[in-house]
């Protein structure tokens, strides 16, 4: 019997790769850049599979343009952002995703982040490289002290927990914020509810934590930043487009917020002439927190599980449209 047809994105870590080869026959793109979105309108005509990334446009189009025999999306990211989800529930196409095993990995870069930024890290290898250290100098690069301060998590899910508990290593006030209250973990991992304004005002530190939709984009604006400390340090591991990034450049320019340091960014990659680049009071990353290597074997082998239990017709073990089963039944 002749092997299902998959399309990968991208070549993807060869554990992922080696299980969906041993299930299909599989064309994988072999650019370092995403496949352009007509020859995913061409791919997904024919294909019983696709193994997709979060840089993939898979809007409502491309979904129509999918051929009768395509059973399973696999996306190799948590996020799904870039999927039309109702438009693939509708064509009854099941979408896979990969959640959990990238948040320790994404929590450690989180942190890693705020580190850097109140530390100055990124400034003081520079300062060092530029041939600026001449000694010891008891005011040079000074920053806030991280042990004590107040953190405020947005977005209380999988890895905004794993930030607060690495932050209980560092005695910190933890305060959230999650359109969802979390009772249940308010004792538990010591942190307190707050509403998204107090939260800004009260917190030292910000992280976001929270998903890409029509309710997060530009949450980060004008009044958020003028809510937040001028000594605020903004951290955003999540997605770009949850801070508008005019009002960010505003904020760090004009002393609203002291720093800011972001692995995502409204359009990536970030263009060279983007304003916030020529600011000092920034880190810029180029969306590499889930980048360990263990993170990133996890997520291709996930997605390779949903992706072949797609095309066997079986329920996928990660299925972000479960009510897909429900209306094919
Ligand atoms: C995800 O999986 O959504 C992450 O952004 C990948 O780094």
């Amino acid at each position: 019997m002749s092997k299902p047809q998959v399309f990968v994105t991208r070549i993807i870590p060869d554990e992922g790769l080696e299980m969906v080869r041993t299930a299909a026959d599989v064309d994988v793109w072999q650019g370092e850049l995403p496949p352009p979105y007509d020859v995913l309108v061409e791919k997904i005509a024919s294909v019983d599979g696709l193994l997709c990334l979060l840089t993939d446009t898979i809007d409502r189009g491309l979904i129509h343009a999918a051929g009768e025999s395509l059973k399973v999306i696999s996306q190799m990211a948590v996020g799904y952002d870039n999927i039309d989800i109702p438009a693939a529930t509708e064509r009854g196409i099941p979408i896979g995703n990969t959640p959990g095993v990238l948040t320790d990995a994404t929590a450690d870069f989180a942190w890693a982040l705020l580190m850097a930024a109140a530390r100055r890290v990124v400034e003081a290898d520079k300062f060092t490289r530029d041939g600026h250290w001449k000694t010891w100098g008891p005011t040079l690069l000074l920053g806030p002290d991280i042990a004590g301060a107040t953190l405020g998590i947005v977005g209380l899910g999988r890895i905004g927990q794993a930030v607060v508990k690495r932050a209980q290593g560092f005695q910190m006030r933890i305060v959230y914020h999650d359109i969802q209250r979390r009772p249940d973990l308010e004792e538990k991992m010591g942190v307190e509810f707050a509403s998204l304004d107090s939260l800004l005002q009260e917190s030292d530190f910000v992280s976001i934590h929270t998903v890409l939709s029509d309710e997060t984009h530009h949450l980060f604006g004008d009044k958020q930043f003028e809510l937040m400390k001028p000594s605020g340090i903004l951290i955003n591991t999540a997605r770009g487009p949850i801070v508008d990034p005019i009002a960010l450049y505003s904020a760090l320019h004009n002393g609203k917020i002291a720093y800011a340091a972001l692995d995502v960014t409204e359009s990536e990659p970030i263009h060279a002439d983007d304003p916030l680049l020529e600011l000092e009071n920034i880190i810029i990353t180029p969306h590499i927190a889930s980048a360990s290597k263990q993170a990133r074997t996890k997520m291709a082998t996930m997605a390779a599980e949903n992706l072949i239990a797609g095309l066997k017709g079986e329920d996928l073990p990660n299925c972000v449209n479960p009510e897909v089963y429900s209306l094919s039944a």
